[in-house]
C-alpha cells in the first residue's frame, strides 16, 4: 500500500463532509460532523481499534496493549474553520489511523488510542478544546451554556449529537495511566518548506490571550460636524491598530492581531460612536505576551485620549505557552532521523490542553506556501507518507 496516497484519498473523501461554500466548513455537532464521524469510524476499524463516542463528543478508537501497560494517546481535531482546508486537524486523525493500520497486528509495547476531537477551532461556540480539557480534568462545565449564532447551547448540541453534557467532567483520565500524547499536524506556516524538509518536531506551543477593547466616542452627522470637534471612536481604534506591527517587533516571534471588529452605528454618513474589537496576542514566552499587552493598553488609552474618546481593555481569554516534553521530542527526533528541524508552533492545538494530562509532543508536516485556514491548504502524499512512517516508528519505540 502507498500510505501517503491512501491518506490523500481519505482526506479528499472526508473533505466532502462540509457545509456548502469554498473549502471545508465542518463545525462540531453538525450533520457534516456526523458524516465525517462515520468515515473516521471506518478508518479506526481498519486500524483494528475498538471505537466509541465519549461524553464530550470525542470519537475514541482503542487498541489494547500488554497487561498493565499504559496508554499512548494520539489525536487531533475533526472540525475546521469556515472556508478552511482539507488538512488542518483531520489529517492528524487520518495519519494516526494509517500508522496503526501499517503496524497491523504486530505486538506494541503499549495500549494506543486515537482521539478525534470535536471542537478545536472554537468557531461555532465561543469556547474550544472541550474534548482534551475533559480528559485532562480542566474542563469548565460553565461553557456548556454558551450558545452559537443561532442560540443553540453547547449543552443542547452535544446532547443532540450523542454526547452526555452531565458526564463530561467525569471523563478525566488518570495521569498515571497516560504514557503521553502525540499529534501530527500541518505546520500552517512556511518554515519547513523554506528548509526543504517534509517534517519537523515542535518545541513548544505559543501562549495566547484575547483582549476585548471598546472605544467610545460620539456619533454625529458626517457632513456637518467639523473635523476638530469630533470624538471618532474609529480614529482612536485605528490609531492603535496601525501601531501593532511596530509594537510587536519589540518581542521576537510575537504576533499581535485585530481580526474582529464591530462598529456602531456602522453607516457611511455617521461618525463612529463605538468600536468593539478583539486584540489577540501570541508569543512563545508568556512574559513577552504580558509586556506587549500592557504596552497595547497604554497605547489604546493614549490614542483614545487624543481622539477625545474613552477605552476599556479587558482580557477575555488566556492560554499559557506550553513546552513539548523533552523525552517525547527525542522519540520523534529519533524516529524522523538526523537533521529534522525543531520549530515552535504559533498556532494552538489540542496538544496544548492535553499537556495538562500527560507529556505531549507534536510532529509538523510541510504545507504548500505555508497556507492554512483557507481552501488552498495542501500537504503532499509523499510528505504524509513520511509522517506515517515516523509516527509508526515512534509508536513501536515508546
Ligand atoms: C487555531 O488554529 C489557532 O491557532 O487559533
Ligand atoms: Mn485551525
Ligand atoms: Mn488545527
Amino acid at each position: 500500500m502507498d500510505w501517503g496516497k491512501e491518506a490523500a484519498r481519505r482526506l479528499a473523501e472526508i473533505a466532502t463532509c462540509s457545509a456548502p461554500g469554498p473549502g471545508v466548513t465542518r463545525f462540531p455537532f453538525t450533520a457534516e460532523h456526523r458524516a465525517a464521524q462515520a468515515l473516521i469510524t471506518g478508518w479506526m476499524g481498519r486500524a483494528g481499534l475498538e471505537v466509541h463516542l465519549d461524553a464530550a463528543g470525542t470519537l475514541v478508537g482503542r487498541r489494547e496493549g500488554p497487561a498493565g501497560a499504559r496508554t499512548l494517546l494520539i489525536g487531533s481535531h475533526q472540525d475546521s474553520v469556515r472556508g478552511g482546508g482539507a488538512y488542518d486537524g483531520i489529517m492528524g486523525i487520518a495519519l494516526a489511523c494509517l500508522a496503526l493500520e501499517r503496524l497491523g497486528d504486530r505486538d506494541l509495547p503499549n495500549a494506543v488510542e486515537v482521539l478525534a476531537f470535536a471542537d478545536e477551532e472554537g468557531v461555532r461556540f465561543p469556547t474550544a478544546l472541550m474534548g482534551p480539557r475533559a480528559l485532562a480534568g480542566t474542563f469548565d462545565p460553565g461553557v456548556l451554556d454558551r450558545c452559537d449564532a443561532d442560540g443553540v447551547s453547547l449543552r443542547e448540541a452535544l446532547a443532540g449529537f450523542g454526547g452526555d453534557p452531565g458526564a463530561v467532567a467525569g471523563l478525566k483520565r488518570d495521569p498515571a495511566r497516560a504514557l503521553g500524547y502525540l499529534e501530527l499536524h500541518i505546520e500552517q506556516g512556511p518554515v519547513l518548506e523554506r528548509a526543504g524538509q517534509p517534517v519537523g518536531v515542535v518545541s513548544s506551543i505559543c501562549g495566547i490571550e484575547r483582549n476585548a477593547l471598546t472605544f467610545r466616542g460620539e456619533t454625529g452627522h458626517a457632513g456637518t460636524v467639523p473635523m476638530e470637534a469630533r470624538r471618532d471612536a474609529l480614529v482612536a481604534a485605528s490609531g492603535l491598530i496601525s501601531t501593532l506591527p511596530g509594537v510587536a517587533a519589540d518581542w521576537p516571534g510575537l504576533r499581535a492581531t485585530v481580526g474582529e471588529m464591530h462598529l456602531h452605528p456602522n453607516v457611511a454618513n455617521a461618525i463612529p460612536e463605538e468600536v468593539r474589537l478583539v486584540l489577540e496576542i501570541r508569543a512563545e514566552r508568556d512574559a513577552d505576551r504580558g509586556a506587549c499587552a500592557a504596552r497595547c493598553q497604554e497605547l489604546a488609552e493614549a490614542r483614545a485620549r487624543a481622539a477625545g474618546c474613552e477605552v476599556s481593555f479587558e482580557r477575555s481569554y488566556e492560554q499559557p505557552a506550553v513546552a513539548c516534553d523533552p523525552e517525547l521530542v527525542s522519540v520523534l527526533r529519533r524516529a524522523a532521523g538526523e537533521g529534522v528541524p525543531i520549530l515552535p508552533s504559533g498556532a494552538t492545538h489540542d496538544a496544548s490542553a492535553m499537556a495538562d494530562l500527560c507529556p505531549m509532543a507534536m510532529l509538523f508536516l510541510r504545507c504548500r506556501g505555508g497556507l492554512s485556514h483557507r481552501p488552498e491548504e495542501f500537504a503532499s502524499p509523499e510528505d504524509m507518507g513520511v509522517a506515517i512512517e515516523v509516527l509508526a516508528r515512534a509508536i513501536a519505540e515508546m
